[in-house]
This record gives C-alpha cells, sequence and structure tokens, in this order.
C-alpha cells in the first residue's frame, strides 16, 4: 500500500520521468580535495545519497571560477581537468537508480579569499570586496556557460544555477549589495540582468533540451535586501526565459546568524511559504520546497496542497539517508530526524572540517572519523 500517495506519484522535468517527489537539496559537505576534485570520500557520499531512494540528487554548489570558491574544499568545474571526476559522480549516483543535476555557484562576496569581487564595494565581515569591471561581468557569465557544459559533459541530467544563501547571482538581485550605476544595477530590471544574461549563456551552450533548474532566493531577511514581492517579478522573468524549476529558499548567510532566523530554522518546513507563494504566483513552473521537511506526512501534504511539486531534504537526509526507502515502506525502521537544536554539519564546515551528523549511530561516526584521520 502506498501511504504517501502525492509524495510517491511520477513528475516530469523536462524529458526525465521521476517515480517520486523527494531530491536531495544541495549540500555542500567539503568532502572534496584541497585542489577540488573528486575523491572517495565524495563518491561514496554521493553512493549512499543515490541509494537513498530520492529520484534527483542535486550534488552540491561547484566553483565556476577559482575567484568564486566558497570555501578550500569546494568541488570545481572550472576547468575541463574536472570533468572526469565529475563524471564518477554522476555514475556512482546513476548506478543507484537516481538522477543527478549539479549545482553551479560563483561565491562573489563570500568567497574565502581575501580579493573578492562583487558587484558593488559592500563591506562584509571585515572584507570590502572589489567592484567587478564591465569586462569582469561578462567573462564571468560565460564562465557560467562553459561550467554548465561541463557539468552536461560529465554526464549530469541537468544543472542548477546557485541563486540562492546570498551568493553572486542573488547580490546582482539585491537592492542592498548592487549599489551600480551602469545597466547591470540600478531598477530591478537592471539587477535582473546579470542572473538573465548567465541563464542565456548557460542555454547556448548546453542547448533548449537539457533541464536546467535555479535555486531562488525568494528573500534575503535582511533589512533592505531583495524581497519576496520582487522574487515574484524575477521568477516570472526567469520563467519566460526558459528555467525548468524554481527550487525555493530564504535567507542568507548574513541572516543565518539573526536571532529570529534561527527560531524560524527550528520548524518544520520553515521555507515552504515561500515556495508556497511562489508556485501561488507560476503555477505552471515547477516548484521546489525545502527547510527541515522532517516526516513524510507533512512532505505529503505539502504535495497534496499544492504548495510545491517536489522537496528537497539537505540535513534531513544527511541524517537519514534512508529516508526515502523508509517512507515507502521498503525499510521498517523508524526514520532518524535531524535535530533541530543541533548545527553540527553547518559549525563544522565553518571550521573548515569534514562534518558528519550528531544523529549517526556510534559505528557510523566511528567508521566516518576513521576514513578521515589525518585529514581533519
Ligand atoms: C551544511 C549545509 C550546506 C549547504 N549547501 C548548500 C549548497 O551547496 N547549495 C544550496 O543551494 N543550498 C545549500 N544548503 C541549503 C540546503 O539545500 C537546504 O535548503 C537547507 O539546509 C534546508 O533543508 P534541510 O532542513 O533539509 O537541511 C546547505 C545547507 C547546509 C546546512
Amino acid at each position: 500500500m502506498n501511504t504517501y500517495p502525492n509524495l510517491f506519484s511520477p513528475i516530469k522535468i523536462k524529458g526525465l520521468e521521476l517515480s517520486n517527489r523527494i531530491t536531495m537539496a544541495p549540500m555542500y559537505v567539503g568532502y572534496a580535495n584541497p585542489d577540488g576534485k573528486v575523491n572517495d570520500l565524495v563518491l561514496e557520499h554521493y553512493k549512499k545519497m543515490g541509494a537513498s531512494g530520492a529520484a534527483l540528487i542535486v550534488v552540491e554548489n561547484m566553483g565556476i571560477d577559482p575567484s568564486g570558491l566558497g570555501s578550500p574544499f569546494m568541488l570545481r568545474v572550472d576547468k575541463d581537468e574536472y570533468i572526469e571526476g565529475l563524471k564518477k559522480i554522476a555514475h556512482v549516483i546513476h548506478a543507484e537508480g537516481a538522477y543527478a543535476f549539479a549545482q553551479i555557484n560563483h561565491a562573489g562576496r563570500y568567497a574565502y579569499i581575501k580579493d573578492r569581487i562583487a558587484p558593488s564595494p559592500v563591506k562584509i565581515w571585515d572584507v570590502t570586496p572589489k567592484e567587478m569591471t564591465i569586462d569582469e561581468i561578462h567573462s564571468m557569465i560565460e564562465k557560467y556557460g562553459e561550467a554548465a557544459l561541463r557539468i552536461k559533459k560529465a554526464g549530469f541530467d541537468g544543472v542548477e544555477l546557485h541563486g540562492g544563501t546570498g551568493y553572486l547571482l542573488s547580490q546582482f538581485l539585491s537592492p542592498r549589495l548592487n549599489k551600480r550605476t551602469d545597466e547591470y544595477g540600478g531598477s530591478l530590471e537592471a539587477r535582473m540582468c546579470f542572473p538573465i544574461e548567465v541563464l542565456e549563456a548557460v542555454r547556448n551552450k548546453v542547448g533548449d533540451d537539457y533541464p536546467v533548474g535555479y535555486r531562488l532566493l525568494a528573500d534575503e531577511l535582511f533589512p533592505g535586501g531583495f524581497t519576496l514581492d520582487e522574487a515574484i517579478i524575477f521568477s516570472k522573468a526567469y520563467a519566460s526565459k526558459g528555467i525548468d524549476y524554481l527550487s525555493v529558499m530564504a535567507g542568507t548567510h548574513e541572516s543565518f546568524k539573526m536571532p529570529p532566523y534561527v527560531e524560524m530554522e527550528r520548524n518544520e518546513g520553515y521555507m515552504v511559504s515561500f515556495a508556497k507563494a511562489i508556485k501561488k504566483a507560476l503555477p505552471d513552473m515547477l516548484v521546489i520546497a525545502a527547510g527541515r521537511i522532517q516526516t513524510p506526512q507533512y512532505a505529503d501534504k505539502v504535495i497534496k496542497d499544492g504548495e510545491a511539486d517536489l522537496i528537497g531534504l539537505a540535513r534531513v537526509l544527511f541524517a537519514d539517508p534512508l529516508w526515502p526507502k523508509k517512507a515507502k515502506g521498503e525499510i521498517t525502521e523508524p526514520i532518524v530526524p535531524c535535530n533541530p537544536s543541533c548545527s553540527q554539519c553547518m559549525d563544522l564546515i565553518m571550521k573548515g572540517k569534514r562534518p558528519y551528523c550528531s544523529q549517526w549511530s556510534r559505528e557510523q561516526r566511528q567508521e566516518f572519523l576513521k576514513k578521515i584521520e589525518g585529514k581533519n
């Protein structure tokens, strides 16, 4: 018997037939080598995710240019030499029966290097980034396109542009962070130019038949920042340019630490209302909702009520990589929930360490720590 008929109903993204509505939302784990290359730890992790029963795994954000790396352990896609390693990730996911997409990103003012570039020189913690020149903007647009083509060549089924978490694409959209007076800044229409031209460059390289999704920052949740009203206008413009889905999130690295966000983030489905608003404004667009979707009951209801078409699990799947199979009843053990008052995965990442989950069993943790011995 199918207890969750909505969650386990098929859906299509472009030509791809997904057997259920469960996706892995991209989650940076920093298991890559310091040179951005794929290793056994990365492959084991994505094999496990591929075997979870989720129909689609969106692999964590990968750097399109050395100036935009969010950390030294980020997967990279800025040169052809990375394609061979990336092929192995797509392969382990496919071998477990899931589709594989990859997310591409430039961190802009959130890059981990000191000499950062951004739409405007708005200070971030103790660093003031350099304003991108028009030539740098044009060259970065091309780099998104080239990176997307490498993802396609590596055998991934689709590519996702990282417009979330306050990274470069969303920095251009933000009235707080984009103070430019040229054609890339000012009105919302002008602020939308960079992400729109990135999508055009990506389409130009991968073609119209290849699935291209967008991680949407629906609200910066920061005074003076990009708001949901603007996100709806932007989403409509993006939809008309040929995006295949919007994966909705809210907040940036600056809002994540603010008390109202910390409070909100403990609640089940804390970002679903944003996905619902986007879905309501664009009923024909495929929308993915994420944010502590802990139980299959709740996930099923989100789909049934039309708040989103698919759900994205990040920490939830990291805590229990058998969540989808348990939800389906293929495994009868209870789901191990992500602990809402724990932020161990994020805390370890912020310290540049390879994360594990506090909810893993003692054996799982010991096995993992043995594997990374001498690496953390
Ligand atoms: C450690 C960590 C890494 C993340 N990395 C990414 C990423 O690479 N790309 C992205 O779009 N979102 C990223 N996110 C956000 C998640 O995709 C997701 O939206 C958020 O964690 C809520 O889902 P969850 O409650 O199931 O974790 C990350 C979140 C965490 C906690």
